[in-house]
């Protein structure tokens, strides 16, 4: 449904966006996740034809957003970063004109303003000056507009951005129930929001995709490690010592548990390798009482540490190189 190829976007010298390639599917939505200033909303502003791209292609629905942008514009609905609402119109007046901008009939404009008002559930609120709307009660309204014209890809840059907790619970239901019909891609520097909305998750870095999967497999397979707890009864160094000579293993820290008089092992070890039954038989092998065997994940917050500070440390240095090589 969306496909960026080879896309970068500069600002004068400076580039925002360099050679990003991605595709999102029918029905599916998809985290686009990064630091401030990584690039999230250009990129959003380029698939929703809002900025051209400095080189490279985007298509919607199979329309190239340059060329054939009108077309392409008919399938898209954008929450950008700031909804520009007219805040001293009603909300239904704001809806209504935003159809009749975009060529919708009077009468489809009509059945549709009602339609989305009951999906962000602003019923009460159908006559209420925008103005007077608390922040998630705009980010409502922008919601709404968004999908007015029945679009079947939807672009929502940081969609729950300064709202209260509670309706940000609601705002990410409601992104959610949005998902299967809609094409969905939500920006967000929030991890968790991330692992609730999500199937697939692109972070992006300084510019550039630094990782690509669904949440569960970026906890599991980007750190490269396997990581595992044990708690086991026994002689604390002969099982380090065992657990150590298992292949594949990297690293064992131990620690003593005294009020469950067992003793705790944190093993790390290569990725894609059957530690955890190798651990089992080792330990039970040794005759050695094994109370409780668990993987541990990697949090969000650390993949998404690792992949962003992996990527500045050698562009500082080269950065840093290169200005010295000048000097
Ligand atoms: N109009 C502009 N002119 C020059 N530089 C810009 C412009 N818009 C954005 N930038 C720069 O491009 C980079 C990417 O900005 P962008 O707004 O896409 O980031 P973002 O990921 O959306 O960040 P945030 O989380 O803060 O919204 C930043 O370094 C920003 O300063
Ligand atoms: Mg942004």
């Amino acid at each position: 449904m969306i496909e960026i190829e080879h896309v970068s976007k500069y600002y004068g010298d400076f580039p925002a966006v360099t050679d990003i390639s991605f595709s999102v599917g029918k029905g599916e939505i998809l985290g686009f996740l990064g630091p401030n200033g990584a690039g999230k909303s250009t990129t959003m502003k380029m698939i929703t034809g809002f900025l051209p791209p400095s080189s490279g292609i985007v298509r919607v629905a199979e329309c190239d957003i340059v060329t054939d942008s009108l077309e392409a514009r008919r399938h898209i609905g954008y929450l950008p970063e700031t909804v520009p609402l007219y805040t001293d119109m009603e909300v239904t007046d704001y809806l209504r004109f935003m159809g009749r901008i975009r060529g919708m009939s009077s009468d489809y404009v009509a059945r549709r303003t009602n339609e989305v008002i009951d999906i962000v559930n602003m019923g009460e609120y159908r006559k209420t000056h925008i103005g007077k709307l608390s922040k998630g009660f705009r980010q409502r309204v922008g919601i709404a507009q968004a999908i007015l014209h029945e679009p079947d890809v939807l672009v929502l840059d940081e969609p729950t951005i300064g709202i209260d907790p509670i309706q940000v619970v609601e705002t990410r239901k409601l992104i959610k129930s949005l998902g299967g019909e809609h094409t969905v891609i939500v920006s967000t520097h929030i991890l968790p929001e991330v692992s609730m909305i999500c199937e697939r998750v692109i972070i992006i870095n300084q510019g550039q995709i630094v990782a690509e999967d669904t949440p569960e497999n970026l906890a599991s397979r980007l750190h490269g490690v396997e990581k595992v707890e044990l708690d086991v009864k026994g002689p604390s160094k002969d099982i380090a010592d065992a657990i150590k000579a298992i292949d594949g293993v990297t690293d064992v820290e131990h620690r003593y548990n005294q009020n469950g008089g067992h003793t705790t092992y944190f093993i790390s070890s290569e990725p894609d390798f059957e530690l955890r039954s190798r651990l089992a038989s080792t330990v039970v092998g040794g005759g050695w009482e094994l109370l409780r065997l668990q993987a541990v994940g990697m949090t969000l917050e650390e993949i998404f540490l690792q992949v962003t500070t992996e990527e500045q440390i050698p562009e500082t240095t080269d950065a840093v190189a290169e200005e010295a090589q000048q000097a």
